[in-house]
């Protein structure tokens, strides 16, 4: 797999997408995405009963991100892991314990390509942001200290595994809503306020078979 993403070969269609967070405002609409694009596909949730009506053909593994036998047992065999896992923004922050977890056991299982979201007022080295997207980056850090503090960690965390085949993708506002196609990419700011999450679900699928923005955070809006 390695080899196909270097050359930007596309994947085959039996690889298996592994998903955390499949359940959640941002990460709902993967698992269909990727399956009408012919991927098999795994889902950790803490509440199998959220997912009635789902595909059948999803696999479902009941479990919670924090136990690294459950992150194993749902990355055992696949080739692909989807992070969009989530928190309210009150709550002790978890993120960059929860992809540390993720990373090693990719890491231990060999496996190459990470796909994760954040927020677009994570700010990493590069960016040129312009003014009122800092003045946004600058409120979340005033009223969330302790989640963009961790968020931030989390990034550095995956900037060190330069063996792993990582895209950090920075989101806007997230709205539900159908996909529009017009998906804008940006590596150094955020191109628009707001994506719906079906065009978010299109583009982290597509990602899984591009080799473009691989060891890069891009912004994408429509
Ligand atoms: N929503 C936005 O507007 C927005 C904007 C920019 C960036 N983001 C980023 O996108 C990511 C996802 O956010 P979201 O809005 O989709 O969050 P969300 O709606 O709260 O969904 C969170 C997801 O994580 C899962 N999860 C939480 N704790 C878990 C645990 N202990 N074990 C297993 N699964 C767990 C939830 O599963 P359950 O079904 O079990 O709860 C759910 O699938 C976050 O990094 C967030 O910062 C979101």
């Amino acid at each position: 797999m390695n080899e196909n993403l270097n050359r930007g070969v596309f994947m085959t269609n039996n690889y298996k997408i592994a998903i955390i967070g499949g359940t959640g405002k941002v990460g709902r609409h993967i698992a269909a995405a990727a399956l009408r694009k012919g991927y098999q596909v795994r889902m950790l949730v803490r509440n199998p009963r959220k997912l009635d009506g789902q595909d059948d053909r999803i696999e479902i593994l009941q479990g919670n991100v924090e136990n690294r036998d459950h992150i194993r047992q749902l990355l055992q065999d696949c080739d692909v892991v989807v992070n969009a896992f989530g928190q309210p923004p009150g709550d002790v922050p978890l993120y960059s314990s929860v992809t540390s977890i993720v990373l090693k056991v990719m890491n231990e299982l060999e496996i190459s390509r990470y796909i994760g979201v954040t927020g677009g007022s994570l700010t990493l080295e590069g960016d040129r942001k312009r003014f009122t997207n800092k003045v946004g980056a600058l409120l979340f850090r005033i009223f969330f200290p302790a989640m963009i503090k961790d968020k931030q960690k989390e990034a550095a965390i995956i900037q060190q595994y330069c063996n792993i085949e990582w895209t950090l993708i920075r989101l806007p506002f997230v709205v539900e809503g159908a996909e529009s196609g017009a998906i804008k990419v940006n590596l150094t700011d955020m191109p628009g306020l707001k994506i719906s999450n079906q065009d978010i679900a299109s583009f982290i699928v597509r990602q899984a078979a591009e080799a473009k923005y691989i060891h890069k955070a891009p912004f994408i809006a429509t």
